[in-house]
C-alpha cells in the first residue's frame, strides 16, 4: 500500500462515539464539583471501580479507587469485577482494560479526546505495510513484533498474529528476552526510546537499526539484516523535551541531587541520570527516600506535582524546571467531564463507552495475555 494511502487513512481519535461535554457541566465550582464525583461514586457503589494513571491531574487522582502505571493498571482491570471501569487515562489504556476485562463489564473514557499522539505514530495499517518491506529486508530471519502499551488495539492485535507481544515499560527487558527465546530479531513499537534503552540494559546498543516509515532515507534494509533490534521512529514529546543540559543544571543547583527518569526519555539522559523507571518505580523510589534528600523528576509534570504533595519529607524537583511539560493527552480527562459519565451512569447513560471491535479484541488479549504470563 502507498504511504500516500495510509496518511489518509490514519486518525488521531479511534472511535466516532465521541460525545462533548453538556454546558450544564462546564463551569463546576470545584467543592460542588468534588461532592457530586463522590455522591456518584457511592451510589454506584460496587458496580463502580474509577482507575487512574499517575499522570492524571489532582482533581482526578484524588477520586480514583486506584492509581498506578500503565501496567498497574491493565492488573487492576483484569481483577475488577466491578460492571463499570471508568479510566481516568488515555484511549489506548482504556481500550487494554476493555481487552481485558470480561465481556459485561463497561469501560468509559470521561473524555474521548484522550489519545497518546505517540499511540498515534504507529497505526496497525501503517505496520502492516512496513512488515513486508521489513520481513524482506530480512528474509530468513525470524521477526518478533514487540509493541510498548502505549499503542492501539489494532497493532497489539497485529503483534500476536505475527507472533509477538505487549510490554509496558515496566517489563520490556523481560518481554525482548522472551521474544529473543522465539527468534532472531525484535521490532519494536512505537518508542524509540524505550527501545533504546531496553537494547542498552540487554547489553545489545551496538545491534540496533531504525525504521522511520515517514521517511526513505530512514529505511535502511542493509541495516535491519544486520541488527538485531528494529526501533520503529515513534516517540514521546513530553520525554524528548528532556535533555542532559536539564541534568547538569539541576547536579550544579543541588549538590545532592538525585535524578530518575523515565525511560522514554533520550539514551543520553537516562544515561547521565541515577536510575530510570516506570512511574511506578518513580513513586516507589521517592517512597523509600530519606527526608530531606533531594530528588529530581524526569517525566510528566503532574506527577511531579503529586509527589511533592504526598511526600513533603522529600525534595521532590522537575527535571527540567517550568519547562516540565504536562501531556496534552492526559488533559483531557477533565474533573467535569468525570462528574458527568458518573452522573450519567448513575441516571441509567453509559457515556464515552470504549468497546474494541472483538475479533481485534480476541487477539490483542493473546498479546497482553502473554506480557502478564513473562
Ligand atoms: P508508565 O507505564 O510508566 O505508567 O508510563 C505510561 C506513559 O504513558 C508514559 O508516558
Ligand atoms: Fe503518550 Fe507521552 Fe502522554 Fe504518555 S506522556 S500518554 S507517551 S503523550
Amino acid at each position: 500500500m502507498e504511504t500516500a494511502d495510509i496518511e489518509t487513512d490514519l486518525s488521531l481519535f479511534k472511535y466516532d462515539n465521541l460525545e462533548q461535554l453538556p454546558e450544564a457541566y462546564r463551569e463546576l465550582e470545584e467543592g460542588e464539583r468534588r461532592d457530586r464525583i463522590e455522591a456518584a461514586k457511592e451510589e454506584l457503589g460496587d458496580d463502580l471501580v474509577v482507575l487512574g494513571h499517575n499522570y492524571q491531574r489532582r482533581e482526578i487522582v484524588e477520586h480514583a479507587d486506584f492509581v498506578g502505571d500503565s501496567y498497574q493498571l491493565s492488573v487492576e482491570a483484569a481483577e475488577a469485577d466491578a460492571e463499570y471501569v471508568v479510566f481516568g487515562g488515555v484511549t489506548f489504556m482504556a481500550e487494554s482494560a476493555d481487552i481485558i476485562t470480561d465481556d459485561d463489564q463497561t469501560v468509559i473514557l470521561p473524555s474521548m479526546e484522550a489519545s497518546c499522539p505517540m499511540a498515534g505514530m504507529a497505526e496497525a495499517l501503517q505496520v502492516d505495510a512496513a512488515w513486508a518491506e521489513i520481513t524482506e529486508a530480512a528474509p530468513d530471519a525470524d521477526i518478533v513484533p514487540v509493541t510498548y502499551m502505549n499503542s492501539y488495539a489494532d497493532l497489539k492485535a497485529f503483534c500476536a498474529e505475527q507472533g509477538g507481544a505487549v510490554c509496558t515499560s515496566s517489563n520490556a527487558h523481560e518481554v525482548f528476552e522472551w521474544a529473543f527465546e522465539r527468534g532472531d530479531k525484535v521490532l519494536f513499537l512505537p518508542d524509540k526510546h524505550l527501545g533504546e534503552n531496553t537494547a542498552h540494559r540487554l547489553g545489545m546498543a551496538e545491534s540496533v537499526a531504525e525504521w522511520d516509515p515517514w521517511d526513505p532515507e530512514g529505511k535502511d534494509a542493509e541495516e535491519v539484516a544486520r541488527s538485531d533490534i528494529i526501533l520503529w521512529d515513534g516517540y514521546c514529546q513530553v520525554h524528548e523535551r528532556f535533555g542532559t543540559d536539564h541534568v547538569e543544571q539541576v547536579r550544579a543547583e543541588y549538590d545532592d541531587a538525585n535524578v530518575i527518569v523515565h525511560p522514554e526519555c533520550r539514551r543520553e539522559v537516562v544515561e547521565a541520570a541515577d536510575a530510570a523507571g516506570s512511574t511506578a518505580t518513580i513513586c516507589e523510589t521517592v517512597a523509600e527516600a530519606d527526608p530531606g534528600e533531594t530528588w529530581a523528576i524526569g517525566t510528566e509534570i503532574h506527577l511531579t506535582n503529586h509527589l511533592q504533595r504526598w511526600h513533603p519529607e522529600v525534595n521532590v524537583v522537575p527535571l527540567c524546571g517550568e519547562a516540565c511539560m504536562d501531556c496534552n493527552a492526559m488533559r483531557q480527562i477533565d474533573p467535569n467531564y468525570l462528574t458527568w459519565v458518573l452522573e450519567e451512569l448513575v441516571a441509567g447513560r453509559e457515556r464515552n463507552v470504549i468497546e474494541v471491535a472483538p475479533r481485534e479484541a480476541e487477539l490483542a488479549n493473546v498479546a497482553m495475555e502473554r506480557m502478564l504470563e513473562i
